[in-house]
Formats: structure tokens, C-alpha cells, sequence
């Protein structure tokens, strides 16, 4: 089936014979007009053509690497290149495949059938390089910002960089990507900036057209919960303890005046108690012995005053008093008393001992 090849030359001269005749008519298609291919793999032109036609030849990298005859005699240069028919037998397709191209491959390839129609496509070999984002998987708490540096590395051409949130594209505005020449492939750094607010997978994503699938690098972001603003905490704290301790101090205050109100007519009771022994006393002195036979009198004051109280120490004495007065005051007293010896006696008695 197939011819051999046997020079370069005089295919050419038969492609020029071909293509003076100009006996093609009808559609003549190439497809792709532009192929992007990743290197290693193989590159596809399809050449449509309406009517009938007998020869066409492939021309890449300037040099005519294959003849094809409508009958399905292929003359070939290289293993690197074949054609077949798209379908069966359908001579109106043909297909012509570039094996494993290389990154210097890229450039025209182009189809004349014979008639002279010519058509031109485009091949770029591209290149897959890596993408790493730096760093492993980090912690932050809410709200702090973070930054994520992705880095790709050996891409032909310049790759697209991109990042999702946990599979959701971010807004271009929230990241930067420069690359730089490394040889004949390109470097890359795109840097992602944006406030953590939940738990996130972040993915780097690197792709050229010849890529179906985008290669990716991805970390998980692990947001834990704010702390407690502790300004506004204490604030809270301070002014809450604060009104708390007002409000205590105020307590405080008017419990120490009530009690100290309580004291003073517990003071006053008392010393109006005591005057009344201390007049008691005094009856004693004026009139000799017997006060506490006195049983009525007693058993009145039995209940707050212990009766030794006032017989150890004899009379209490008030402030500002003098004892060597208090006798000639209770003499005088007393001398009211032996008047009166009844309750407003006893009345009469203690307005004269408050003064
Ligand atoms: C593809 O081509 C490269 C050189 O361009 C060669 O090293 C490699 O072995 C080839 N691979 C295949 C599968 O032919
Ligand atoms: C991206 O962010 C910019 C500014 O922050 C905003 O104007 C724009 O609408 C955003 N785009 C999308 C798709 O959310
Ligand atoms: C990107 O770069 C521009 C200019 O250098 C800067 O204003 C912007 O803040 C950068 N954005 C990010 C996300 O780094
Ligand atoms: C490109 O990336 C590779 C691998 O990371 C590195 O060795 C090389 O130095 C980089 N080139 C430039 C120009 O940054
Ligand atoms: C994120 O995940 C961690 C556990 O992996 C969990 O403890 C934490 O509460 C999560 N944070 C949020 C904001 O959901
Ligand atoms: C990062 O987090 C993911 C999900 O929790 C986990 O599967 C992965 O092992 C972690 N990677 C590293 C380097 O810790």
C-alpha cells in the first residue's frame, strides 16, 4: 500500500505537477486552524474535501513530510508522521497525525491537495510544568488575614493561574500572579491574600489550553474561633464590677449607719439602765442597805443587766464625768428619788444624767 519514499525532491516536483493541473473543486477544509498539544503527545489535522481528488501532500516545518492518494497510498518521511481516512472508506476526510511532538515543533502545518488548494494550520507544543502551593496545611483564628503563595514551575507558555475556595473560584481581585522566563519555560508565583473566616481547602490551579484538566495543589485552612475581644471584655468587666462595688459601698454605708444607729440607741437604753443602777446605787448610799431586796426594781433590769456588772465596778461612769462627782450628782439625785419613787421618777432621773 504504501510507497515508498524515495526522495524529497521528486515529491515535490509532483506536488508542483498536482498542484499546476488546478483540477479540485468544491470545499476544502483544515481542522483545527490552531492546535495546542502538550509534548510527548500527538497533534491532529483533519483535511475536508467536497468532490473528487487524488493526492495530497502535508508540509511541516517547511518540508513535505507526507503524500496521501485518494485510493489510501500513503509515502511518508518519517514514522513520526502518518494519515488514514476519518471514517472508512469516505475519502472526503483525511486525517494527518504529528507522533509525540517536541517543544521545537511548533509552527505552520499545511495541506495542499491537488488543484492547488492550500490550507494552513498552526501547531504550539506546549508544556505542563508543576504547581506547589508553599506551606502545609495552616491554623489561623478567625478573621486574621492570610496569605498563600502558589508556585509553578517548567510551564510552556506562561500557565493561568488560578485558586478556588473549597472548589468555588475566587475573585481575581484577591490574588497577584507574575511570572518570570526560565529558559524556554516559565516560572510562576501567585500570592492570595483574604481574611479566614471558615474552615477552607484552599487549590492553586495551573493550566495551559493543551491541558483538559488543570493541575492543582492544595492545602486545607483551618480557622479556629476568635478569642474574646479582651478590651471590650474588661470593659464589661470594669464597668459591671464597677456598679457592683458602687452599689456595695452604698449598701455598706447604710448598713454601718444603721448599725451604728442601733449602737447609739442601744448605748442610750444601756446608759439610761446604768443610771438607773447607778441611782440605785445611790438610794443605796443615801439610804443604807436593801436596794436589791428591792425585787421589783431588779427583776426589770435582770434581763439586759447582769447585776455584778454594776456591784464589781460599783458605779459606771459616763464620759466627761467625774467619779468624785457622780456621788454629790446621785446624792442630789437621790434626793429626788426618795421623793419620787415611781417610773417618772426614774424619767426625771435620767434627763438630768444625759445632760
Ligand atoms: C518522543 O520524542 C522524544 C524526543 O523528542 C524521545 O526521546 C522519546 O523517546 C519519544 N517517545 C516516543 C514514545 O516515541
Ligand atoms: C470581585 O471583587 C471586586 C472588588 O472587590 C468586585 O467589584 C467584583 O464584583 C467581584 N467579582 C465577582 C465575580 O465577585
Ligand atoms: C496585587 O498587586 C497590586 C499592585 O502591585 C496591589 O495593589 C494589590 O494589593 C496586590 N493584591 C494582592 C492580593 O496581593
Ligand atoms: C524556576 O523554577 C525552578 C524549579 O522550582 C527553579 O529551579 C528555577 O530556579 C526557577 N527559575 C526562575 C527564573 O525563577
Ligand atoms: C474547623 O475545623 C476544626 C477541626 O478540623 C474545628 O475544630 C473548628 O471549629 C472548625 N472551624 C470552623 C470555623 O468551623
Ligand atoms: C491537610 O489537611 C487535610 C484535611 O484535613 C489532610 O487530609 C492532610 O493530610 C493535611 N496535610 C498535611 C500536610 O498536614
Amino acid at each position: 500500500m504504501t510507497v515508498s519514499w524515495r526522495s524529497r525532491p521528486k515529491l515535490f516536483r509532483i506536488c508542483l505537477l498536482l498542484c499546476a493541473t488546478g483540477a479540485v473543486s468544491g470545499l476544502f477544509q483544515l481542522q483545527p486552524l490552531k492546535s495546542n498539544v502538550l509534548q510527548g503527545s500527538d497533534a491532529r489535522f483533519n483535511a475536508t474535501v467536497q468532490g473528487n481528488w487524488q493526492f495530497m501532500t502535508w508540509t511541516f516545518q517547511e518540508i513535505l513530510v507526507l503524500s496521501f492518494f485518494s485510493n489510501g497510498d500513503i509515502t511518508s518521511s518519517k514514522e513520526q508522521f502518518s494519515a488514514r481516512f476519518c471514517s472508512g472508506g469516505d475519502t472526503s476526510c483525511v486525517e494527518f497525525s504529528i507522533h509525540n511532538v517536541s517543544r521545537n515543533e511548533s509552527g505552520p502545518v499545511i495541506c495542499i491537495v491537488l488543484g492547488g488548494r492550500s490550507e494552513t494550520a498552526q501547531l504550539e507544543v506546549q508544556e505542563r510544568g508543576t504547581v506547589n502551593i508553599k506551606g502545609e496545611n495552616v491554623t489561623v483564628i478567625q478573621g486574621q488575614q492570610v496569605e498563600f503563595l502558589c508556585v509553578t514551575s517548567a510551564w510552556y507558555p506562561t500557565p493561568t493561574v488560578s485558586w478556588t475556595w473549597n472548589g468555588q473560584a475566587v475573585n481575581s481581585s484577591l490574588y497577584n500572579t507574575s511570572s518570570m522566563a526560565d529558559g524556554d519555560t516559565f516560572n510562576s508565583t501567585s500570592v492570595l491574600k483574604f481574611q479566614a473566616e471558615s474552615n477552607t481547602t484552599v487549590e492553586c490551579r495551573a493550566t495551559v489550553q493543551a491541558l483538559t484538566n488543570p493541575e492543582s495543589s492544595s492545602v486545607f485552612l483551618v480557622v479556629v474561633p476568635k478569642p474574646p475581644d479582651w478590651t471590650v471584655l474588661i470593659a464589661v468587666v470594669l464597668s459591671f464590677g464597677g456598679s457592683a462595688l458602687l452599689a456595695l459601698l452604698i449598701i455598706g454605708i447604710i448598713f454601718c449607719y444603721k448599725r451604728r444607729k442601733e449602737k447609739q440607741t442601744n448605748y442610750q437604753d444601756e446608759m439610761s439602765k446604768r443610771v438607773r443602777t447607778q441611782s440605785q446605787l445611790s438610794v443605796v448610799n443615801a439610804a443604807g442597805q436593801g436596794v436589791y431586796e428591792n425585787t421589783g426594781y431588779v427583776s426589770e433590769d435582770q434581763t439586759s443587766v447582769a447585776p455584778s456588772e454594776h456591784t464589781d465596778s460599783g458605779f459606771w461612769q459616763p464620759i466627761g464625768s467625774n467619779v468624785n462627782e457622780v456621788p454629790v450628782y446621785s446624792i442630789h439625785v437621790a434626793n429626788d428619788y426618795d421623793n419620787t419613787v415611781d417610773q417618772s421618777g426614774f424619767r426625771k432621773h435620767r434627763h438630768v444624767t444625759i445632760v
